[in-house]
């Protein structure tokens, strides 16, 4: 506890976690990102009183805004997509720290109107001098981004006060490109003042898997090979890739989501536990389960690619993946990706985790489920029990948040029937308050220097040591599979689990 105020502990985790002076500056902040997550989670954070009250926000981009053009912009932008009511007290005292610099990423003035823009900033909002920089940017400028501040001492942390960069992802598209991206980061920053967004790491629902798991009893006894069968971690989207063929084509759902936002959640659901939350903790049991993250000897029966053709999306008729605008009608990017992995170590050797991601399927729906073996013995008649599967606990990230544990039991009546049977957990019925936005607990956790929520370069590079294999054998072997929009992707999928005797959750 605190000496000089024994009633405020700074550590106490059931105060508010309230940012100190301080500003954001949002560069590429004209993209989709940050209009409908960034701005509006600095104003939900404002509105739920967590942010200080000279808070600034400062946008820099080419386009031809003076100051009031942005603040429109960003009001706009709150208006639709804000998570809590518009209040204008709150808007009011925002707008006194909104400022706009125009520029390009190449231009030594704008990043001198940056700096002068943030002096005065301090001295107007006593910011303190410490700011946060995103990039909400492509990748392929990231690394003049980077430059640019340190020309401008923009990085410079003088007399106590924090610079801090925010990436976003992708972080490279490779491990090559990964390294190189983080070598021109550090030259620059201290991995301290480093904060990689994965915003699956922000959802409430994944920082549960750890609640679930370590403040628990009767969970973790049964979280290993001896009883685990095999882990399910699907990202389903009903969306198509819209207007984003720039970015999307060539990427592909493989390296948009399995290299971050699936590999982090297997992480956090097969690691050890830590010995304490924090930051380095963390970290280094997520490494330590990535490390021993096994590829399948046979990449070819055991990984899946495909794209979406035209089909069918909630009663509308879309179209196939290479029909989209912008995309090359001879594209092999793929829309959907399954694949299997293995952990080599004691507490999961064996099981595999089978990973997949799709745009276009049945319904968006991001679950982790770990899928437990059959009773060794029955004492049942084998009719009995013919509508029983396996016992299961279900993480459900979104949209539907919560926890099913999924059992048999007995139907009612005169005879012996086992049946499948769930056991919820809803956070919408358990809890009053709603679960912020994970942009808003990241930005906040940014303004609070708090890493713990943020993966590390060693997770980064491990992340594309396990994909990049695959993607080179993709590269290789032939072309993606086909799967109807609308449906749960291709046969091969499903032929995939079929050959170990399983069958993918229909969630
Ligand atoms: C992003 C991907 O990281 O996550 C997108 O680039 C994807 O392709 C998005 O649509 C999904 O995020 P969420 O929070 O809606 O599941």
């Amino acid at each position: 506890m605190s000496s000089s105020n024994p009633l405020r502990d700074p550590a106490d985790r059931r105060l508010p976690r309230i940012a100190g002076p301080s500003g954001l500056v949002i560069f590429g902040v004209t993209g989709d990102l940050s209009r409908k997550k960034l701005m509006p989670a600095v104003y939900d954070l404002a509105n739920r009183g967590l942010l200080p009250p000279g808070f600034s926000l400062v946008g820099f981009a080419r386009r031809e805004w003076a100051h009031e053009d942005f603040a429109q912009e960003v009001h706009d932008a709150v208006k639709e997509h804000a998570r809590t009511p518009f209040r204008e007290e709150v808007w009011q005292q925002l707008i006194q720290g909104m400022r706009f610099v125009q520029g390009t990423f190449d231009d030594d003035d704008a990043f001198e109107r940056l700096r002068s823009t943030i002096e005065e900033l301090d001295k107007a909002q006593g910011t303190g001098g410490n700011f946060a920089f995103y990039l909400s940017v492509p990748p392929k400028s990231f690394p003049v981004v980077i430059q640019q501040l340190k020309k401008h001492g923009l990085a410079d942390q003088k007399g106590g006060s924090w610079r801090r960069a925010v990436i976003e992802k992708p972080f490279g598209h490779d491990l090559k490109s990964a390294e190189e991206l983080n070598k021109v980061v550090h030259e620059v920053f201290a991995p301290e003042q480093v904060f990689r967004i994965d915003h699956y790491l922000g959802k409430e629902t994944v920082q549960n898997i750890l609640a679930l798991r370590f403040a628990n009893t009767m969970f973790e006894p049964i979280w290993n090979r001896s009883l685990v069968d095999h882990v399910q971690i699907t990202m389903a989207e009903d969306i198509g890739i819209g207007g984003r063929a720039g970015y999307y084509d060539g990427i592909g759902a493989a390296r948009d989501v399995i290299q971050n936002h699936l590999l982090q959640l297997l992480a956090l659901t097969a690691m050890e536990e830590p010995s304490s939350f924090d930051a380095d903790a963390l970290a280094a049991e997520k490494t330590k389960v990535l490390g021993a993250v096994k590829l399948p000897k046979d990449l070819g029966r055991d990984t899946v690619r495909a794209q979406y053709a035209a089909g069918w999306q909630g009663g509308t008729k879309v179209r196939g993946y290479l029909e989209e605008d912008g995309i090359d009608a001879s594209s092999k990017t793929d829309t959907y990706a399954a694949i299997k992995l293995e952990i080599d170590n004691r507490r999961w050797a064996g099981v595999p985790f089978y990973l997949r991601t799709g745009k276009r399927l049945g319904r968006r729906v991001t679950e982790i489920a770990v899928v437990f073996q059959r009773a060794p013995h029955s004492p049942f008649d084998s009719t009995a029990t013919e509508e029983l599967g396996s016992n299961a606990i279900v993480i459900r990230v979104q949209p539907d948040e919560g926890v099913t544990v999924r059992f048999g039991s007995k139907v009612p009546g005169t005879s012996m029937e086992i049946r499948d049977v769930s056991m919820d957990f809803a956070y919408g019925e358990s809890f009053t308050e709603s679960s912020p936005e994970a942009y808003e607990r990241l930005i906040l956790d940014v303004l609070l220097g708090d890493s713990n929520l943020f993966p590390r370069t060693e997770e980064v590079e491990l992340s594309w040591k396990i994909l990049d294999p695959i993607e080179e054998y993709w590269d290789n072997n032939g072309k993606p599979a086909q799967y109807p929009a609308g449906t749960w992707g291709p046969a091969e999928a499903d032929e995939m689990l079929e050959r170990h005797g399983r069958s993918w959750r229909r969630p």
